[in-house]
């Protein structure tokens, strides 16, 4: 098992790359199935999780090639049904998606019964909703979910909660329903409309998406089609929020700013000075940070993936704040792991009440899922001495190159095996 080495005290310098968004990849590679035609996606994040999706899309009949980097090229034609026999799928929770498109293609699908991180919870009721009220019948049966419609009707959907798998999901499976659907309290997150952008780009009628109500027509046809996906707000984030508790100077390269106004508000407000330049932000320390207090919600409220980055940016910072996760039942994991290293962290229900401090110990400790596993860099980045991160392949699920973008920036980081 991989491991990483964190050595603490550098303050972060220089420029980092970001690449494509794993949730709109996760959405937009399994979607070009829908054109059962060739389409080719730029711009896709090499990461675990997109390989283990083209593995699972090379079993249904699709072929995926690698066009260079970071352009996949995938080839449609010859995907006859969506019954996913391969256990892969329940390794990544965006496999779920391949519920809306199979209905969407075939008005069936069958697979298991989708996985990700252990944050909660996670149920699918929403998604099964909106599949049952365009005319699917859900069974489940054990862990495997099986989808099957005569033909699918649009209809109006409304979602008890802006859920953004739901809201894609129920995007998929309406492209080719007859006649109109609506989506009513639909999520509004950037890879949302990343999403609507590119079944629009393949000849999809959708309008609405980014708002909360989301209104598609049905085609009879789709075609392949050409298509860049967004930069990571989330990976974004993540450098950002280092950059802050390491009191650096960083430039965050090749972004689009409006996506992490979320973040760049709370930074700003904390002390942090962040200057606009097109696609790219410079995030710059100044002088002692001021405690602020976070509270996830949908977009464009502050996103739920970087609470556990941004906990170890506040307990190391003097004075009390609290931390509340809104979104997940279960997404506090890290806060024990923190705590091995000397972080003042109570948690009462989905609240952290943090007494900030300027100093954490290194110490060995374990990536709890995707964005602890991330939390745990930052926190080995400013503690004290050497921190060992144990379970990393949490990490590369989510993050492309994550160690050698920090080295790039000066940081003291190693992958041992
Ligand atoms: C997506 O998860 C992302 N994953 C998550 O990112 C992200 O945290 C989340 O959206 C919110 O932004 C992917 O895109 C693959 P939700 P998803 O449906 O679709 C409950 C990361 O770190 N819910 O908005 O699962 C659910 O239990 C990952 O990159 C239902 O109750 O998010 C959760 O508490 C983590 N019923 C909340 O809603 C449903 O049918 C948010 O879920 C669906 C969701």
């Amino acid at each position: 098992m991989s491991k990483f080495l964190v050595e603490g005290g550098v303050k972060l310098q220089g420029k980092v790359n970001i690449g494509g968004f794993k949730n709109a990849a996760l959405a937009i590679v399994p979607a070009a199935l829908l054109s059962r035609d060739v389409c080719i996606i730029e711009n896709v994040p090499m990461i675990e999780d997109i390989h283990v999706l083209s593995q699972i899309l090379e079993t249904l009949g699709a072929e995926i090639s690698q066009v260079d980097e970071t352009t996949m090229k995938i080839d449609a034609t010859n995907v006859k049904e969506i019954n996913v026999t391969t256990e892969l799928s329940r390794k990544i929770r965006g496999s779920y998606y391949l519920l809306g498109v199979g209905l969407g293609l075939f008005n069936h699908v069958n697979m298991p019964l989708p996985g990700g991180c252990n944050i909660g919870k996670r149920p699918i009721d929403l998604h099964i909703k909106g599949f049952e009220v365009l005319g699917g019948e859900v069974s489940i049966e054990g862990e495997r979910i099986s989808v099957d419609a005569d033909n699918l009707t649009g209809n109006k959907i409304y979602l008890d909660f802006a859920s953004v798998g739901a809201t894609i999901n129920i995007m998929l499976a309406a492209v080719y329903a007859e006649g109109k659907t609506v989506i009513e309290n639909a999520a509004k997150e950037p890879h949302i409309v990343d999403t609507a952008n590119f079944l629009s780009a393949m000849g999809a009628d959708i309008k609405g998406a980014g708002t909360d109500i989301i209104r598609i027509n049905g085609v009879e046809k789709l075609t392949g089609c050409t298509y860049s996906v967004i930069p990571d707000q989330i990976e974004a984030g993540t450098y950002m929020v280092a950059a802050a508790a390491t009191k650096g100077d960083i430039l965050i390269d090749g972004i689009i700013p409006k996506h992490l106004e979320p973040i760049t508000a709370k930074l700003t407000e904390m002390g942090m000075i962040i200057e606009e330049y097109g696609d790219s932000l410079r995030v710059t320390y100044k002088d002692e940070l001021k405690a602020v207090n976070i509270k996830t919600l949908p977009y464009p409220g502050f996103p739920t993936d970087l609470q556990q980055p941004f906990a170890v940016l506040l307990a190391t910072i003097a004075g009390e704040c609290t931390v509340e996760e809104t979104i997940y039942e279960d997404r506090m994991k890290y806060v024990e792991e923190l705590k091995k290293m000397g972080a003042g962290i109570d948690i009462v229900g989905r609240i952290a009440y943090i007494h900030g401090k300027d100093k954490l110990k290194g110490t060995p400790v374990i990536a709890r899922d995707l964005r602890a596993g991330a939390a745990m860099i930052v926190a080995g980045l400013v503690a004290e001495g050497i921190t060992e991160i144990r379970e990393i392949a949490h990490i590369d699920r989510g993050y492309e190159s994550i160690e050698k973008k920090f080295m790039n920036l000066g940081a003291r980081i190693r992958r041992v095996d």
